[in-house]
């Protein structure tokens, strides 16, 4: 049996793709922070503070960021030389072969449906706060996830919301990206309108003491605001989608990842300056800030906004996810009707409905806590995978052309990211690690069962 039958690396795969070449670097940038601006700073920060990190979170910012630019860069290379929709599941594929290539397929595939629906979830938690605030009633038993204890069965909104975003990816890129960018647009301003007023509420003592929880605290801080900036890659997955992909995919992914890290790290420091930090154990620690200097209308206005702009996030990662099950699907490891594209808009149509419909009945059964750290130990694994990856493509095929990207210090690079995502990994609690085993045995046994049979790889060498 040939487990590690590999993809040939086409450099020009790009050219006889179906999907609609459109994409330019401006809108991969929106596309990055879109899929990366959400849940991660405007929900997590303030556990991650009161409970982990303190006024230090801004080291564990840094800490995660610095972790996400070494995967950057390899993501990027191998996006330079690799382009083909299907992100890491593509690379690893050429590199390593199939087998690990499905493993990576399938990690990727949890890490985008988990943080879909943990999006979905902490979109609803706003929408549930905005509603009360109005006076709006809402039945409790369809407010959240199943909790009997607290008489709750199903998030009804979770749910509704990701069946809407299901509907704008299925009418294909462009419009989608359109509705994107303005949303990122917005996010924006919410974030400079925040950092502009709560500037001049900072308090320095607020500062101190730094880091109440030690070192121990800034690293677990690390491994959880690591789901800040999950979705860079989803610009990579764009790949047969662009105009120029050699040029553009490495410029979209550091220029989002750079303003993303800057905002972050501006963020928790305004944050953290004006309430003191055990006071941010809540929902939407940024609309908080505010009230808790009494700006109510500017809490208002960034509590709609938040309603608003967690949307980019979910139009990024199903677009993404849809992607990459399309990359599958046509390799023949998932059934082939995920990968058939609808004439008229020219998107994986049958990618999206499968997708959407599982990430609803995750977000609207799964509690969100399980969710998010699930996402963070899967993505973890293969930036690790990616990774290894540069290191084997570099002795493979040599160094990469002069207008390709090339990831500087290798090995030293990818090694030092592999170090990183291990360390990180062990911050996650052993719960975690345990459904982390049964999600790859499942693959395992879905590629023993099925890809290794269908694989068009295979048929091709047969
Ligand atoms: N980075 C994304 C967010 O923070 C997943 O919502």
């Amino acid at each position: 049996m040939d487990y590690m039958r590999k993809k040939p690396l086409d450099p020009t795969a790009h050219h006889s793709s179906k999907l609609k070449k459109e994409l330019k670097t401006m809108d991969l940038i929106l596309l990055g922070l879109g899929a990366m601006v959400g849940t991660g700073i405007f929900v997590i920060t303030g556990t991650a503070a009161a409970k982990y990190a303190g006024p230090s979170l801004i080291i564990s910012f840094a800490i995660a960021a610095f972790s996400c630019v070494l995967s950057a860069l390899c993501y990027a290379e191998f996006a330079s030389r690799v382009p083909i929709a299907g992100g890491a599941y593509s690379y690893a594929y050429t590199i390593f072969g199939e087998l690990i290539g499905w493993i990576t397929g399938w990690l990727v595939v949890c890490e985008y449906l988990l943080a879909n629906a943990s999006v979905a979830s902490g979109w609803s938690g706003y929408v549930h706060g905005f509603l009360d605030g109005l006076g709006i009633p809402f039945p409790n038993a369809l407010r959240a996830s199943y909790n009997a204890e607290n008489g709750t069965y199903v998030d009804v909104i979770a749910i509704c919301i990701t069946f809407i975003v299901m509907f704008v990816v299925m009418q294909g890129a462009k419009k989608a990206l359109r509705l994107n960018n303005i949303m990122v647009i917005i996010k924006f301003a919410l974030v400079i309108l925040f950092l502009v007023v709560g500037v001049f509420y900072v308090k320095p003592d607020n500062w101190t003491p730094f880091a109440p929880f030690g070192m121990a605290g800034i690293t677990t801080g690390a491994a959880i605001v690591f789901f800040a900036f999950l979705g860079f890659d989803a610009v990579s997955m764009a790949a047969e989608e662009v105009e120029n992909p050699q040029r553009d995919i490495p410029r979209g992914i550091i220029g989002s990842l750079a303003i993303a890290t800057i905002l972050y790290i501006g963020v928790t420091l305004v944050l953290t300056g004006m309430v003191p930090f055990s006071n941010l154990n809540v929902k939407d620690p940024v609309a908080f800030a505010m009230r808790f200097i009494d700006q109510n209308f500017v809490a208002g206005l960034i509590s709609v906004g938040a309603i608003l702009t967690l949307l980019t996030v979910l139009i990024s990662m199903m677009y993404g996810l849809t992607r990459m099950i399309y990359a599958i699907g046509r390799d023949g490891l998932l059934p082939k009707g995920l990968s058939k594209v609808d004439s008229k808009t020219k998107t994986p149509k049958n990618a999206t409905l499968v997708i959407g419909i599982t990430s609803a009945i995750l977000s609207g059964l799964v509690p969100l806590e399980n969710l998010a750290q699930l996402t963070n130990i899967v993505t973890l694994m293969a930036f690790a995978i990616i990774a290894a990856g540069i290191i084997k493509l570099r002795k493979d095929f040599g160094d990469p052309k002069i207008n390709e990207f090339k990831v500087p210090f290798v090995p030293v690079f990818p090694i030092v990211s592999m170090l990183v995502c291990f360390y990180l990994m062990i911050q996650l609690e052993l719960s975690t690690w345990i459904v982390f085993g049964i999600w790859l045995v499942l693959g395992l046994a879905i590629y023993f069962l099925y890809g290794y049979r269908n694989s068009e790889l295979g048929k091709n060498k047969e």
